[in-house]
């Protein structure tokens, strides 16, 4: 199948060896725009502009389309996923401060259809109490914390796998 020019069409593309394309939504969440200046010893020194283009650079060689987004409004975040409801194959969140209070973000995953990956640059569960809830940790198919930067990285290589296990089971 040739390769399409409008990716949000919500059908499958394909690349010239016939591995399809697939088109991967990353959302981050609240205050995640200060990565790099806020609380490096926690967060890293890595800034968000820079943990963006390098997925960009992945999805490039794995075949798959990355858009990024982030927001420090929930609602905003709401509307994103949203507006990708039938156009990506999967979603990589690090929702941040609302992981660990927000029904919305949750309700608007589940009716995503997509397959969820949580992403947390810290390992939520050696911080504060409050840290180790997670609204949305039962409805994702896997969760990545505690790598810093390059937890984004993984998570965008275990898409493809995530993808097809996810379809299988809904066949
Ligand atoms: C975070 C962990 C959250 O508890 C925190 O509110 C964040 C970032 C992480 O990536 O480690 O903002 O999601």
């Amino acid at each position: 199948m040739a390769r399409k020019k409008d990716d949000d069409d919500g059908k499958p593309e394909s690349d010239s060896s016939g591995i399809e394309t697939l088109r991967v939504l990353v959302v981050h969440g609240p205050n995640l725009n200060l990565l790099g200046e806020r609380e490096p010893e926690v967060y890293g020194r890595t800034r968000l502009s820079d943990i963006d283009r390098e997925l960009k650079q992945l999805g490039d060689e794995l075949g798959i389309k990355v858009k990024t987004f982030q927001s420090n409004s929930e609602g905003d975040i709401v509307t994103r996923i949203q507006e990708a409801r039938g156009k990506v194959d999967a979603l990589l969140i690090n929702p941040a401060g609302y992981t660990h209070t927000s029904v919305a973000i949750r309700d608007a995953i589940l009716a995503l259809e997509a397959p969820a990956i949580e992403v947390h640059l810290s390992n939520v569960h050696r911080r504060e109490p409050f840290r180790h809830h997670s609204t949305i940790a039962d409805i994702a198919v896997a969760r990545i914390m505690g790598f810093g930067a390059p937890g984004y990285g993984l998570a965008l290589r275990a898409v493809r796998g995530l993808v097809e296990t996810a379809r299988r089971q809904r066949a």
